[in-house]
């Protein structure tokens, strides 16, 4: 599995100091509010689980599942697949994903936390690949920016594989041409 990876972008321990780092920057900043995490499955897992060993403010923690799609507007639409149980009216919400790309998910998330009447919507994201963003969105705590090519691992996949790399790298073109 590791062979079907060109290139590794972000080693274990670069990904140990990118949870570390977001972790005290988001403790810092909501140092006086308790935040909700809601966690995008599946490609927040395992970013989420390590950020959260370095937040050490009280937080609540929930997931969801979407999908985007492209609809005739650029921006697209959402599809709840299984939705959070939190209330979060009035609460300051931080949304985590894998990464930002298009922008179309996270902007959509942030829009439908708004309509939920949310006190605020932060936006967390692992990895931004901004050459890929059809859809501008502000993504407040980014762990690092890469170039635009197809990685998987630490979450990521390509058809539901490399999840479980302990490390981010580029998939090895041979795999998905
Ligand atoms: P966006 O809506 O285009 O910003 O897409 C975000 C979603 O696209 C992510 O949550 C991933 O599921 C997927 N995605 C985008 N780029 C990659 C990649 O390089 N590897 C794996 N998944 C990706
Ligand atoms: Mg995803």
């Amino acid at each position: 599995m590791t062979n079907d990876v060109d290139k590794v972008l972000l080693s274990k321990e670069d990904l140990e100091n990118i949870t570390k780092k977001l972790g005290a920057e988001i403790s810092r900043d909501f140092a006086d509010k308790t935040p909700v995490f809601i966690g995008l499955l599946k490609g927040c897992n395992p970013f989420l689980s390590d950020l959260l060993k370095n937040v050490t403010i009280p937080c609540e923690v929930d997931y969801m599942k979407v999908s985007s799609y492209v609809g005739t507007e650029s921006k697209g639409s959402i599809t709840i697949i299984n939705d959070i149980t939190t209330n979060v009216k009035d609460r300051d919400v931080i949304i985590v994903d894998d990464i930002v790309d298009t922008g179309r998910t996270t902007s959509l998330i942030k829009h439908l936390f708004e309509q939920r009447d949310a006190k605020s919507v932060t936006l967390c994201c692992m990895l931004d690949k901004p050459e890929g963003r059809v859809v501008e969105v502000n993504v407040k705590y980014i762990g690092s920016t890469i170039p635009n090519e197809f990685v998987v691992g630490y979450g990521l996949d390509y058809n539901e594989l490399y999840r479980n790399l302990p490390f981010i790298g580029v998939l090895k073109r041979e795999i998905y041409n």
